[in-house]
């Protein structure tokens, strides 16, 4: 294995180790950053007259040129290399001779590698929040088509009715605060390492700033210390897939509840769905199951990076190469959930009819009976204690509230007249108050 290092060394580093410590098998995965942003390097080079003009130009183009040619054909990214940049300078030196050892003047591939990172990670978060921004928009479409209303829950126990595309909109809020989140990380990360050397600068005198402009960064990192060897962005990053992931896990968890025979509430596709090699009658949600699964350990990556990070000295320490791997893995795991629930959403079949039966039971309409009484002039207390018992009563008669006789009701509140039953109808019940914004959510008008 050539490395970009041999000279200090007497023996070659042993088979065992250029094994373990080679990241090019995970590396190259930013091959396209490492070149791009060389190729900002050497132009700068170029401008400050640390190379010549014709070297510099002889370099942009060879970089270019290998960047279009591993497009056209990344099996070209093998071999034996300790790292992408050692496999970029290799070919650049296979390419120009002599002017390919230039390019590497004023950089160390500590500042190289927090340079592609950045690059990579920002781009991978743009990419992530578009596929989110699908995700969305396939929840709101969903529930545009569903006009059926549902039993919402705290401590999973009937609490009040709501449209069911309401439940779908309280996703669309998380999921809406995850794209910010992840609009705020690549905010936060847009400062450029590059220029920052191994961790204490040159004794060139490079432009960062042009090396920033050209990469797209807002600006530079001002401390090369923390340039080299901070992954506070990584973290960021990983810190809004966890979120991401947290938010996918709940709504699996409502989900799995919602399609088991004992709700009923609906049933996901034969594409998103698998059966038992047992038991004949079984339709498992397994896309939703998987999706709860992998948050937990796309929070264990966040994990494993913060105590990677944790305790390691300034500056650059190779403890941090395990990044990547931590990184993709986050990356890929998330942005395939969230495939995965687009489509599980999108091809979802909700019981309707069921889902209107469900209402009528389980007392979803007390509050509103106790806030009945309230506009007739009871303080809420004393409505609460009031509903309370006509509950109890109801459950006793095996009744549901609005199925009591009016002398029944009576009986608990001199207060309640004929148009108590309005206030226990739940069509009625969600033209009042701010409930109506629940409707706005909709595109068809609910009731007329
Ligand atoms: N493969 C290394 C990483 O990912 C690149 C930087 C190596 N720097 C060094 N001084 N060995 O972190």
């Amino acid at each position: 294995m050539g490395t970009l290092w041999g000279g200090r060394f007497q023996a070659t580093t042993s088979e065992l180790m250029q094994e373990f410590n080679e990241s090019f098998s995970l590396d190259k995965r930013i091959w396209y950053e490492d070149i791009t942003a060389s190729i900002a390097h050497v132009t700068m080079l170029g401008d400050c007259g640390i190379l010549s003009k014709k070297e510099s130009r002889l370099l942009q183009n060879e970089l270019a040129g290998l960047r279009a040619e591993i497009a056209e054909n990344p099996d070209m990214l093998s071999g034996e290399y300790e790292d992408i940049h050692s496999f970029v300078e290799s070919k650049m030196i296979e390419r120009c001779g002599d002017v390919g050892k230039k390019m590497h003047a004023a950089r160390s591939r500590n500042d190289q590698v927090a340079v592609d990172m950045k690059l990579y990670v920002k781009e991978s978060l743009h990419v992530l929040n578009a596929r989110i921004e699908e995700m969305i928009q396939t929840f709101q479409e969903k529930g545009q088509t569903i006009e059926a209303l549902m039993p919402a829950y705290t401590h999973l126990q009937r609490a009040q009715i709501v449209p069911f595309s309401y439940v779908l909109d309280a996703y669309v809020a998380m999921f809406e605060r995850d794209t910010q989140r992840i609009k705020d990380a690549i905010d936060r990360m847009d400062e450029s390492p590059l220029g920052a050397g191994a961790l204490a600068g040159t004794t060139y005198a490079i432009d960062r700033e042009q090396t920033a402009r050209m990469l797209g960064f807002k600006g530079v990192q001002r401390n090369t210390l923390d340039a080299v060897s901070s992954r506070d962005f990584i973290l960021d990053a990983l810190h809004c897939f966890a979120g991401l992931m947290t938010n996918m896990s709940r709504f699996a968890e409502d989900f799995i509840i919602y399609s088991s025979y004992e709700f009923n509430f609906v049933e996901l596709s034969d594409g998103f769905a698998t059966g038992s090699s047992m038991m004949p009658q079984k339709k498992n949600p397994d896309s939703l199951e998987l999706i709860r699964g992998k948050a937990a350990k796309v929070i264990g990556l966040l994990n494993a990076m913060y105590v990677t990070m944790k305790g390691l000295p300034l500056s650059y320490n190779k403890d941090m190469q395990e990044d990547k791997a931590i990184y993709f893995e986050g990356l890929d795991t998330t942005t395939a959930c969230v495939q995965i629930l687009t489509r599980v959403v999108g091809e979802l079949k909700v019981n309707e009819e069921h889902l209107a039966q469900t209402i009528q039971k389980g007392y979803l309409n007390a509050t509103e009976l106790a806030d009945y009484l309230v506009r007739k002039g009871m303080s809420f207390r004393e409505a609460h204690g009031v509903v309370g018992e006509m509950v109890l009563y109801a459950i006793e008669e095996g009744v549901q509230l609005h199925e009591l006789e009016f002398e029944e009701m009576r009986k608990f509140s001199d207060g309640i007249s004929e148009d108590v039953y309005d206030s226990l109808n739940p069509e009625m019940i969600l033209q009042q108050g701010t409930k109506k914004e629940m409707l706005l959510k909709t595109n068809k008008p609910l009731f007329q």
